[in-house]
């Protein structure tokens, strides 16, 4: 048997638990590891709630991003042997002692990153990624992260002044220091956003990658010097009705080795802002709920 943190009914916290749940066996083009670090994401409490769907029957495992031990390889997976060390995508949930990863969104771990940045990599940094990639700006172009202090537009920032992007983006003034250390300009969100952001990019922007969605992204899309120039993590509704796109999420495992090189390279921070077990999930996962945490939780396992 092998503990995990789940919910027993869609709805609010209050149907969160621990579960004791038969250690899983890799079906094909899996892996079972033994958990080490899990990724914690908005989307774990948006399952719960029923927001994504209730077509899973619960108990559902949280989490959908881990780092671990290899412990058994699935039929026709090539390239991974027990013992490898890795990160990934979950399938049966990271909130856990052991789990199965889909060996096509897993890479291997290198031993200069630390199984807690790796299970960082999978949801917030990949998507990150993705959402840059797809807006395909050129050195020199200006990009507005809606939401740049979380988990998703922390990595944005990074991988866009990486590009030779001038980033700036939206957060709380309390969140000023941190976005400068990004190396981009900080925009106070709320009333009158889209003079701010004026302000402070007087040609306009060259693209937004939006992880706040709704009102937020309508203010914010006038700025953009090309309609539509726009990819949302969150929205997909209001990016389609701005003319812009949902991010195309590849889930590749290239995604993830390139992600741990910029991070083994001191290229690429994903922020940690802090660590719990997977006892105290519940309050990792109270604090994502909250929408103000700054860069990234992990929950470090076993
Ligand atoms: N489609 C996908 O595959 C995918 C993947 C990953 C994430 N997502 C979604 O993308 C969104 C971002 O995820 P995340 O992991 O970065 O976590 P998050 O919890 O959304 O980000 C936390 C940050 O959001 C900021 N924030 C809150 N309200 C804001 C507002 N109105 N304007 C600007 N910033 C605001 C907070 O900064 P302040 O404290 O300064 O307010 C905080 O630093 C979530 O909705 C998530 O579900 C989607």
């Amino acid at each position: 048997m092998s503990k995990a943190f789940g919910f027993v009914a869609y709805g609010g916290p209050e149907n969160q638990k621990f579960l004791d749940r038969p250690t899983p066996s890799p079906g094909p083009g899996q892996l079972l590891i033994a958990v080490r670090a899990a990724g914690v994401n908005p989307v774990d409490w948006k399952i719960r709630q029923g927001y994504l769907g209730t077509g899973q029957p619960p108990p559902v495992v949280f989490g959908s991003e881990a780092s671990g031990v290899v412990q058994a390889v699935g039929e026709g997976v090539e390239g991974f042997a027990v013992g490898d060390e890795v990160f990934g995508s979950t399938v049966t949930g990271g909130y856990a002692e052991h789990t199965l990863l889909d060996a096509a969104s897993t890479a291997h771990k290198r031993p200069d990153v630390t199984f807690v940045q790796a299970a960082a990599l999978p949801v917030a940094a990949a998507t990150a990624y993705d959402a840059v990639q797809q807006l395909d700006l050129k050195a020199g172009q200006t990009l507005l992260i809606l939401g740049i202090a979380g988990g998703v537009g922390s990595v944005a920032a990074q991988l866009g002044k990486g590009h030779g992007l001038t980033v700036l983006g939206t957060a709380s003034d309390g969140n000023r220091a941190f976005v400068e250390s990004l190396g981009a300009t900080q925009v106070r969100y709320g009333d009158g956003v889209a003079e701010r952001i004026r302000a402070a990019a007087p040609d306009g922007v060259d693209g937004i990658v939006d992880l706040v969605g709704g009102e937020n992204a309508r203010a914010a899309a006038p700025t953009l010097r090309n309609p539509g120039r726009l990819v949302s993590a969150v929205d997909p509704a209001t990016a389609a009705e701005l003319g812009g796109a949902f991010v195309k999420r590849t889930r590749s495992a290239d995604t993830l080795a390139a992600l741990a090189k910029l991070v083994a390279f001191d290229a690429l921070d994903p922020h940690i802002a802090a660590t719990y077990p997977l006892e105290h999930a519940a309050d990792a996962l109270s604090e994502v709920e909250s929408g103000h945490v700054r860069g990234k939780l992990v929950l470090e396992i076993g």
